[in-house]
């Protein structure tokens, strides 16, 4: 029981990754706040796990008004704060030239703004515990993506906030993120349920499948305990060995194996 009597904050807790990540809290002991903008979907969650131990706290993560109410009926029902996730986020489809002003300002609003404010009202309270704060941002905040701009930048702004954070704060709290690829969630329904997508992903997706959202919620529990007592400023990507990926074509499939690499070798010599 890693997080027995520690309590969570999980933003986005009501669904995919953020759900994962709130019942892996709960089944290891945690008080988990589960904060989200879909009072259903947070009925359904927090219900699921009883309102005894959790508590669910309706939230538009793009009102800071609401963030600090977030924080504030934590404290009121729990009186401190162990961990925040800040996973709520949405993404976005389109170059810089197809996106408008509105589109960028509520992606940014959402995935990196949001990370801010919320850290911002949390330190101080993790601070006092020595807790720590987990950052979900994307291997789409490690590289480009064909037509994910806006999705590009904020991701990798939470990656060098989360660095920023890290050292600016330590060693009161730990901050760290996980990088997700692909992962089955409602999000990513646009992808994993096109299989044209799915085809042209195979040869990127070593593990030949999408995450589960489980897989994600381990690495972010595992960025949250004890066993990452010295683990500050880290991004922990988990996406099965997609970015392990130089991007060059399979040579193994296209040249058929070492003997014909040989050859290829000893005719590029020639
Ligand atoms: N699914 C993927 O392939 C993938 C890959 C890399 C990173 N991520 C990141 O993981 C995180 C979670 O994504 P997911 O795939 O689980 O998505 P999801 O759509 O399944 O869940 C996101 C949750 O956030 C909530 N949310 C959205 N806007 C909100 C707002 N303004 N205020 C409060 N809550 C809000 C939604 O209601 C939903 O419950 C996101 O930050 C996403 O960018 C996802």
């Amino acid at each position: 029981m890693r997080f027995a009597n520690k309590v969570v904050i999980v933003t986005g807790g009501a669904s995919g990754i953020g759900e994962a990540a709130v019942r892996r809290f709960a089944a290891e002991g945690a008080s988990v706040v589960v904060a989200d903008i879909r009072p259903d979907a947070l009925a359904r969650v927090v219900g699921d796990l009883g309102r005894d131990r959790h508590h669910g706290v309706e939230v538009d993560m793009l009102d800071p008004a609401a963030i600090d109410r977030m924080i504030d009926a934590t404290l009121d029902r729990f009186g401190r704060i162990d961990t925040l996730v800040n996973n709520a986020g949405m993404g976005s489809f389109g170059r810089v030239t197809e996106i408008d002003l509105e589109h960028w300002r509520q992606v940014m609003g959402i995935d990196v703004d949001a990370v801010f404010w919320a850290s911002r009202q949390a330190i101080p309270h993790l601070s006092r515990v020595g807790g720590s704060i987990v950052n979900v941002a994307s291997a789409s905040g490690m590289a480009a993506d064909y037509g994910f701009a806006a999705y590009n930048a904020a991701k990798a702004a939470v990656l060098n906030l989360t660095r920023a954070m890290a050292i600016d704060h330590a060693p009161e709290i730990r901050v760290n993120a996980v990088s997700p690829g692909l992962t089955a969630t409602p999000l990513a329904t646009g992808l994993t349920g096109n299989p044209v997508i799915m085809a042209a992903y195979e040869p990127v997706l070593a593990m030949k499948r999408p995450a589960d959202p489980s897989e994600i919620a381990g690495a972010i529990a595992f960025l949250a305990s004890d066993d990452a007592s010295y683990v500050n400023g880290h991004n922990l990507v988990v996406d099965g060995g997609m970015t392990a990926h130089t991007g060059q074509p399979n040579f193994s499939r296209l040249l058929g194996g070492a003997s014909h690499l040989a050859d290829a070798q000893s005719a590029v010599r020639r």
